[in-house]
């Protein structure tokens, strides 16, 4: 083992040679420092990690995950899984994210860079014990050091890099199903938007836009005119996002084929041929995303799209996820066919049974093909976990060179911390059950401690039908969600915001408004956020750090001025919050609604109807809206309406910019501070413009600790 120093606070150990996950930007200098003294070492096949946990810890972290923001209890494993239904008994999602906090006796963070399997037994085999199996030897690991786990995060994000930043219209609502299937239907749905007075930024093409779900085709029978289509959709505010899968077809004549096999892009098997694995069009071969040039072919494969005016993109099935392979199909059918004569009992009927389910995603198969990473070829296995991250920054590398200086909307389904350098991810095939909404809040913090800032799941649920009541209360949350889409699977019922009754049409409306009135405060915290390197969700107890906020798992906070206390069940006209200091709860049904009471610290309990949404604006706090537009980009910044709270002195800081470019990078952007503090019976107001040309106007609305309400303006005008 080799240890190095990266600063003072952060030690990185290194075991055997490991693989470059590229995850981490920084180099340290060589060190002795046993900071690892926390955990215990154990060496045997695999790596152990053991750390004796006081009854006081928190264990917060790893990413998308099942379960609560607190990590103690149960059992996780690092291994991209396609598995659609996430009950509580699931191990794996679709991302692998290795990084841990200790919040107790001992505060310290832990990085596992190992792109194979890694376990995180969180006191499940023995209630006190962390114990993190490592399956490859070869492995970084690094240790963070801070008096507090945000600090803790703070230090891990400064290491893995800039998070990936959208372009500012994906910020708005979109709308999605599997499938839109042809020009008429997705036109029908986006004229229903407009007639309904519903903003809308995106509709989602999923496989059926392709010709026999060949990535980089277009279904030319349902899609005759597609580049025609994309513009006039954009002329009405629509963007069209397709999906791209990882699977390549094999078919003769099919370019993407041809080339793969012509230059040797695909991950081979142990004889040396292309790998052979069914996905949704039958027999495909994977890309080595592995691969340097691989990457840079199917990147640039982006282009056929953009071409034709497409402007963002889901990659999907990048785990990545396997129907069949020839082998698992063949022993299935040989099962089938030697149990045809028997007398099958509850063993045999299983294990036949058993034979056709583990035909997919088998680890046999995960086991049999090649990478080939700068001429060293390495079985998938041990770098299984980041296979959809290298397809995705195929995806954003190849965007790059197409048009350098623009924002694309690019996420993914599979991931490992340090993709959040190329795209925002979602959370895949949830369900439309209540349980996956509280699951959804609290993914949501453990999402950004790993760095991924653009997120968000399907609302109204993937998989099963949906009812009003959790599309609406669903809508209600994701309305805060960076990534805000509405998806549902084949065959399920419609769950567009007017697939039910005219109610559930206004009261969904009227969120997706307010999400429109709030982006100034929501795009404000995204990219403060992302260009200094912090959270736009977390846990209450990362700001608030009494006994209580250790154990509040139901309310998160949403940039620094919102507490959020969703509403995650049914039928539910209220629910018990805590409030670790006195708040103001906004509680719109519009986004003009003046409804402000101050709640007082404590354990309280709040009516919430079902067309209401609690938004609790902290101490000294302010947020800031505008007027709701059908979409983003007709959102008129002349006049921001602030909401503020104030004991004493409050301060806000403003940002916008072009929505579009790199261009912040480069400081290309404005910012509005305010301040407003108290001056014995009245507030004093100080704005300080740097570049915004937009912003005319700024009306406040400052409630005192009283309640009472102050409406002040002030004008931007020399
Ligand atoms: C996968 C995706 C889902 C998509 C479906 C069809 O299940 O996770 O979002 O709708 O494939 O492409």
């Amino acid at each position: 083992m080799n240890s190095f120093m990266i600063d003072k606070n952060i030690f990185k150990y290194t075991f055997g040679n490991p693989i470059d996950t590229e995850t981490i930007c920084l180099e340290g200098e060589k060190k002795d420092e046993q900071y690892i003294k926390f955990v215990k070492l154990e060496e045997g096949e695999d790596l152990n990690l053991i750390y004796k946990m006081d009854d006081s810890d928190i264990v917060y972290g790893l990413g998308e995950n099942q379960r609560g923001i607190n990590k103690r209890g149960y059992i996780y494993e690092s291994f991209c899984t396609d598995d659609p239904i996430h009950t509580e008994n699931k191990k794996s999602l679709y991302g692998a994210h290795n990084f841990i906090i200790i919040d107790g006796k001992d505060k310290f963070g832990m990085f596992i860079d190992s792109p194979s399997k890694v376990v995180f037994d969180v006191g499940y085999s023995k209630r006190d014990e962390l114990k993190v199996n490592i399956e490859d030897k070869n492995v970084n690991i690094y240790m963070i050091k801070g008096f507090k786990p945000k600090d803790i995060v703070r230090k891990f994000l400064k290491i893995i890099g800039d998070t990936y930043v959208p372009p500012k219209w994906a910020f708005g609502y979109q709308q999605s199903r599997w499938s839109y299937k042809n020009e008429k239907e997705i036109n029908d749905i986006a004229n229903k938007f407009i007639e309904e007075d519903i903003p809308c930024d995106a509709i989602y093409l999923d496989i059926d836009y392709m010709d026999k779900f060949k990535d980089f085709t277009i279904n030319k029978k349902d899609f005759p005119n597609f580049k025609e289509f994309v513009s006039n959709l954009k002329d009405k505010g629509f963007r069209l996002i397709p999906i791209i899968d990882a699977g390549v077809k094999i078919e003769k004549g099919y370019k993407v084929y041809e080339e793969g096999i012509k230059n040797n892009y695909f991950c081979s098997d142990k004889e040396e041929n292309p790998f052979m694995a069914a996905v949704w069009p039958g027999r495909c071969h994977f890309p080595d995303f592995l691969n340097k040039d691989t990457r840079n072919w199917f990147g640039l494969k982006y282009k056929i799209l953009t071409d034709l005016g497409i402007e963002g993109f889901w990659n999907d099935m990048n785990e990545p996820a396997i129907f069949y392979t020839d082998r698992s199909l063949k022993e299935a059918i040989k099962s089938a066919k030697d149990s045809e004569k028997k007398n099958l009992d509850i063993y045999s009927f299983f294990d036949l049974k058993d034979k056709f389910t583990n035909m997919s995603n088998n680890l046999e198969d995960y086991k049999s093909f090649y990478h080939n990473v700068d001429g060293k070829i390495i079985n998938h296995y041990k770098v299984h976990n980041i296979f959809g991250y290298n397809m995705t920054k195929s995806a954003a590398e190849g965007l790059k060179q197409i048009e350098p200086n623009k924002r694309f909307l690019l996420f993914s389904r599979s991931s490992y911390i340090g993709m959040h350098k190329f795209s925002g991810i979602w959370t895949g095939d949830n369900s439309s059950w209540w349980s996956e909404l509280l699951q959804n809040i609290k993914m949501m913090p453990s999402l950004n401690m790993c760095g991924f800032l653009y997120i968000g799941a399907d609302t109204g649920g993937f998989g099963n039908d949906s009812d009003s009541e959790l599309v609406i209360r669903w809508t209600q949350f994701s309305m805060f969600t960076p990534l805000f889409r509405n998806h549902s699977a084949l065959g399920t019922r419609s769950q567009e915001p007017f697939a039910f009754d005219k109610t559930t049409t206004n009261i969904t409306k009227n969120a997706i408004k307010i999400r429109y009135a709030l982006i100034p405060y929501i795009y404000s915290e995204y990219m403060k956020a992302a260009i200094d390197r912090n959270l736009y969700f977390s846990p209450i107890s990362f700001e608030y750090d009494d006994e209580i906020s250790r154990r509040v798992e139901n309310q998160i906070l949403c940039g620094d001025s919102i507490m959020l206390a969703p509403i995650y069940e049914q039928n539910a006209k209220g629910r018990y919050v805590y409030l670790p200091e006195d708040m103001l709860l906004w509680k719109p049904d519009n986004y003009l609604s003046k409804n402000y009471k101050v709640v007082k610290k404590g354990h309280r309990y709040i009516d919430v109807d079902l067309k209401e949404i609690p938004i609790f604006i902290r101490k000294n706090k302010m947020i800031v809206k505008t007027e709701a537009a059908l979409n983003v980009e007709k959102i008129e910044d002349k006049q921001l309406n602030i909401i503020a709270f104030v004991e004493d002195k409050a301060k806000y800081l403003y940002y916008d910019d072009d929505g579009k470019t790199y261009d912040f990078k480069k400081g290309r952007f404005s910012t509005i501070a305010i301040e407003i503090e108290k001056v014995e019976d009245d507030f004093k107001i100080s704005v300080k413009n740097k570049g915004n040309r937009l912003v005319k106007k700024i009306n406040f609305e400052i409630i005192d600790i009283e309640g009472k309400v102050y409406t002040k303006t002030i004008s931007l005008e020399k």
